[in-house]
């Protein structure tokens, strides 16, 4: 039998960890599989896509910048969890005629709070900082039995994130001056931390009892340096990169893979 192909794509993708991700998960089970990463042109997505179905692989996990594009590519055949994730796609699955579309951002995030660091989300006061694409992946995945506010520094786009969930939940949106309580949850799903700019947050929303969850990993951003100085525990979002990725394994492979292990072995070649 031949190889089951996958790949990672995106616009940079060189430092994509995916790949060891993937083939670690695999070793588990004892299985062979091919999984590249894929740099597509900016303008050329679509075509990228079309060659990997034609050439027979199996799926493709998407990154920055083509989550929308991927979204565009599969729809109407998309997932419950893609079609609450913003108009994104992380993942896409390939036969011969389809390419499906699911986003496992939201659970990805979701299982390394709750499974990884032991934290309940449920009947939580949690602020998510942000509205652009990252925080749209993972809102439904925070909303629900949960008092939820959106943070943003442009508070119209805050405003529109939470259009038409008023009525069925507990949201709100602020801007970060106006944060005037502490939650138990704060995510950082704003690019902030890429330029290592610190964002105007009081310190009065952290406590000790705070988690404060930044989806960037790598290295402290300026977020995780306020949380930590103002008490607060904080995790960085390679338990969720490496929990998304094991739900687009368990989504092509019918495994449930362990994460633990592979979020160790990656924290110890830092
Ligand atoms: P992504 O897909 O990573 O979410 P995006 O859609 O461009 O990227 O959104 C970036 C988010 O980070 C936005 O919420 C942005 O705030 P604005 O909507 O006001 O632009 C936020 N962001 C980026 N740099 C920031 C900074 N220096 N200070 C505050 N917010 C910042």
């Amino acid at each position: 039998m031949s190889i089951e192909k996958y790949a990672v794509i995106g616009n940079p993708i060189e430092h994509s960890k995916s790949p060891l991700i993937h083939q670690a998960f695999a070793r588990q089970f004892g299985k062979q599989i091919h999984y590249e990463r894929l740099l597509s042109p900016l303008d050329g997505f679509s075509s990228t896509i079309k060659r990997l179905q034609a050439e027979g692989y199996i799926g493709a996990n998407v990154t920055v910048p083509f989550k929308f594009e991927a979204y565009q590519l599969s729809y109407p055949n998309l997932t419950e969890r893609a079609l609450s994730a913003g108009e994104a796609v992380n993942t896409l699955t390939f036969t011969a005629t389809d390419i499906q579309g699911d986003n496992t951002d939201g659970i990805g995030l979701r299982n390394d709070i709750e499974g990884n660091l032991g934290f309940e989300i449920r009947g939580k006061n949690i602020l998510i900082l942000g509205a652009g694409g990252a925080a749209h992946g993972v809102l439904m995945s925070l909303v629900g039995a949960n008092s939820l506010t959106i943070a943003n520094r442009t508070l119209a786009k805050a405003l529109k994130m939470i259009t038409g969930l008023y009525h069925d939940y507990d949201v709100r949106a602020v801007e970060y001056e106006n944060l005037n309580v502490r939650y138990d949850l704060i995510v950082n799903a704003t690019s902030a931390g890429l330029t290592d700019s610190a964002l105007p947050l009081p310190d009065r929303i952290f406590s000790s009892d705070t988690l404060a969850y930044d989806m960037m990993y790598g290295r402290e951003t300026p977020f995780m340096h306020q949380a930590r100085t103002a008490g607060a525990q904080v995790a960085d979002g390679l338990g969720m990169l490496v929990e998304q990725a094991a739900e687009a394994f368990y989504l092509w492979h019918g495994l449930r893979p362990a994460t633990s292990p592979v979020i160790a072995a990656i924290r110890q070649q830092r």
